[in-house]
């Protein structure tokens, strides 16, 4: 239902953008300049912005060059854009922390995610939504209600298998282990 909508460029420090030659150490706020080009172009009509903290799918594990998701961050909360992090590959505990934007200590308005909220065992999704996001349709003009259902929409049997594994998850202490930064985990030295 989404209409065509402006994209910007990945950062993608293995062939940078700007031919830098220092590993992108400087290129974060470059690549962030796209999205405030973007923004002005769009005149007063652009309302989100949807980004991938790492890219999955199309990269593989690709991570931002420093400073980029704080930029873009920025650059969304001065034009009051709502900064909408799909974290649907790199969410729920599997990049060291819940979700991968906290590894640059920035808080999404939106944040989606899927795959490892069930493992994989069913199909399970959640729209994770900040208290702004939340009380601006409870007490906007509509419903107060968001009426945006399909025909699955919260399954109890999804339900209790994402409620099963996130109990798993926490008992196991799973997302520490995957921080490999951290002494005795999975892949640190
Ligand atoms: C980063 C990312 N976003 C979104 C999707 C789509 O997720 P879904 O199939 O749950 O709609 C995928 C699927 O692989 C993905 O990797």
């Amino acid at each position: 239902m989404v209409r065509e909508f402006a994209h910007i460029g990945i950062p993608y420090c293995y062939r940078c953008d700007f031919d830098c030659s220092d590993g992108c150490r400087n290129c974060g706020q470059r690549y962030a300049a796209e999205l405030e080009q973007a923004v002005e172009a769009a005149d007063g009509a652009a309302a989100a912005f949807i980004f991938e903290p790492m890219s999955g799918a199309t990269l593989g594990a690709v991570m931002p060059p420093p400073g980029y998701l704080q930029s873009i961050a920025e650059i969304c909360r001065r034009h009051g854009l709502l900064l909408i992090a799909d974290e649907v590959m790199t969410g729920m505990g599997r990049t060291g922390r819940n979700f991968a934007v906290e590894h640059w200590q920035v808080a999404p308005d939106i944040i989606v995610a899927a795959k490892g909220v069930s493992s994989g065992y069913v199909p399970l999704g959640a729209v994770i939504a900040s208290k702004k996001v939340v009380d601006a349709i409870a007490d906007g003009p509509g419903s107060g209600a968001f009426v945006h259902g399909f025909t699955y929409n919260a399954h109890p049997i999804s339900v209790a298998v994402g409620r099963a594994v996130l109990r798993r998850v926490r008992a196991l202490d799973l997302v520490r282990a995957a921080d490999s930064s951290l002494p005795g985990t999975v892949g640190s030295a």
